[in-house]
């Protein structure tokens, strides 16, 4: 239960946002020493434990990192049942290193098929637009003037809580210098189509480390990868991978504003501080006692 002391009502919508878990056939190890299976199941456990009853889980691409059958079925044995657990639909993304065919018939146990993968989700009048920025055969990002065309038609008509746009590629730039081979094309056209919409929000993946801009005015927030990370404590041009530093993000959507909030996954113990005793102590104080005994600086 949460006890609201500040002016904010709690969050109209909370969505779970990881991306890039990149599994393959058999369990292997990603690049021979990533162990991608353990670090999604570390995951998914902190998932579980950080949120009660989230409206969706977003996972924004490369599910599988060479498309393979099997892959796709292991994430799916493995998501779907904190997906039943927590009561949340999982909306999956496709990334460029997603094979579509494979996706749809081993993930979402759909007829095979090259057309991209979008759909619209109504989470109680928050709309969810998962676009398909892949481009088959290749691992730049890109839309397609169909795609583009259809999602100008969405958002025609605005949603009650807004839009967000999930996309693997992010219409972002990034400071490693080399990752532009890899960024999203027509962003010119997609800034058009959302400038002045109901969009109010970009969840994306592929860089495998967190960052958060603007497109065209509106908040873009990627997720870091849950397989491998980028080391950008490295200068830009000596980046490389790392097993560390995985994360998803708690997104919490309220009238005012949309908050991203970046979860490390590791394993630490922490204080124990705000107790649920606490919590409850302050629950009974008047707003002004509150003020004075958790705002006040002691001696002042
Ligand atoms: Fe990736
Ligand atoms: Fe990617």
């Amino acid at each position: 239960m949460t006890v609201q002391f500040g002016r904010y009502a709690p969050p109209t919508h909370t969505l779970v946002h990881l991306s890039d878990p990149h599994l393959l056939a058999g369990g292997a190890a990603l690049g021979g020493r990533f162990d991608v299976d353990r670090t999604l199941a570390r995951t998914l456990a902190a998932i579980e434990n950080a949120v009660e009853r989230p409206d969706a889980i977003v996972v924004t691409g490369d599910l599988a990192d060479l498309g393979e059958p099997d892959a796709y079925r292991r994430l799916r044995a493995a998501v779907e049942p904190v997906s039943e657990r927590l009561g949340a639909p999982v909306i999956w993304v496709a990334g460029n290193h997603d094979e579509r065919p494979a996706l749809r018939e081993h993930l979402l146990a759909a007829p095979p098929s090259e057309d991209p993968l979008t759909a619209v989700w109504d989470l109680n009048g928050l709309r969810v637009i998962a676009l398909d920025s892949t481009v088959p055969g290749w691992h730049h990002g890109d839309l397609d003037e169909a795609q583009r065309a259809w999602l100008a038609e969405q958002l025609a008509t605005p949603a009650p809580h807004g839009t967000l746009l999930a996309m693997h590629h992010p219409p972002v730039p990034s400071h490693i210098p080399f990752f532009d081979i890899l960024e999203l094309r027509h962003q010119d056209e997609l800034a058009e189509i959302v400038r002045g919409s109901d969009v109010r929000g970009i969840l994306a993946g592929h860089l495998h480390y967190s960052l958060h801009a603007t497109f065209a005015g509106i908040p873009v927030s990627v997720a870091s990868a849950t397989c491998y990370t980028m080391d950008v404590a490295s200068p830009g041009d000596r980046v490389n991978g790392m097993d560390a530093a995985q994360s998803f993000q708690l997104v919490h959507v309220r009238p005012e504003t949309i908050t991203h909030t970046v979860v490390p996954v590791v394993e630490a113990t922490p204080v124990d501080t705000f107790s649920p005793e606490w919590v409850a102590r302050m629950a009974q104080l008047t707003p002004q006692q509150r003020l004075e005994a958790f705002s006040r600086k002691p001696g002042r």
